[in-house]
């Protein structure tokens, strides 16, 4: 018997890993994060129980997969996007390892992933930027110290913020001094289903933007001059000068 934690991707059905649909539609226990995991993703499975653990605290949760343990029934544990981003996972990991249950993560695609792919670019550009930032706004749940927004923002890099859209102009207001009021900024909302949008604008003007489309949760933000240039250098993979294993 195993937990699976299975990434379900962002939303489309379709971009679940083969891995993944395989144990949803085997698994006899699925117990998925009805929050942002659409029904769909759940569609073939045969399971005689679902569980939908936005309804549960923790340690119900926990309860279920000891449950099915004792019946020696494995359990497809489906997170929204990959499990190991704001997926709390963690917590679950540390009571099924005292428990002495097995588990194992399934891989899936991001929300970030997700965001790029729709606004058609790429995320890491030569001489623009090479490293991308992953993190949320801290409201409810403070972040830990070092990694408030203008710490992160003075690095200038690509920035990837979830849970924040709710606080989108305390956000524009900290990052402006480090990237520049005319620094592109995308929000993404509901990436990859049917009402998926999105605003690409700069930092001066995307608050007024966001407010007319009403985005008010499930929304992505990505900031850096990635998303708006196209004057960059070109790669050193791709160059005919440049020799590699692949291209001596
Ligand atoms: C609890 S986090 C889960 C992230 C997820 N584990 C991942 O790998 O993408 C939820 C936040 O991720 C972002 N998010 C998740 N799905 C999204 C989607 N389809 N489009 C845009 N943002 C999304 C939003 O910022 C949302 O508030």
């Amino acid at each position: 018997m195993t937990v699976y934690f299975i990434g379900a991707g962002p939303g489309d059905p379709d971009l679940i890993t083969v891995k993944g649909q395989r144990l949803i539609h085997r698994c006899p226990v699925i117990i998925y994060a009805g929050s942002l995991v659409p029904a769909a993703v759940l569609e073939g499975h045969s399971a005689q129980t679902v569980i939908n653990s936005a309804e549960l605290h923790l340690a119900q949760i926990i309860d279920a997969m000891q449950l099915a343990h004792q019946q020696g029934l494995d359990v497809a544990r489906v997170h929204s996007g990959d499990p190991s981003l704001y997926g709390a996972i963690g917590e679950q990991i540390r009571y099924l390892r005292e428990l002495g249950i097995p588990y194992e993560i399934v891989p899936g695609v991001t929300a970030v992933a997700a965001s790029a792919a729709l606004l058609g670019c790429e995320l890491t550009l030569p001489d623009i930027a090479q490293t991308v930032i992953l993190t949320r706004y801290g409201d409810k749940s403070p972040m830990p110290a070092g990694e408030q927004l203008a710490d992160l923002a003075r690095h200038r890099t690509t920035l990837a913020i979830h849970l924040g859209v709710k606080h989108l102009e305390r956000i524009v207001e900290e990052l402006r001094p480090h990237y520049g009021g005319d620094c592109p900024i995308a929000v993404v909302h509901r990436a990859t289903w049917p009402d998926q949008d999105w605003v690409l604008d700069t930092l001066d003007g995307i608050v007024r933007q966001v407010q007319a489309k009403g985005f008010r949760r499930t929304a992505l933000i990505l900031v850096g001059h990635v998303l708006a240039s196209d004057g960059f250098a070109e790669s050193a993979l791709y160059r005919a000068s440049h020799a590699h294993l692949y291209r001596p």
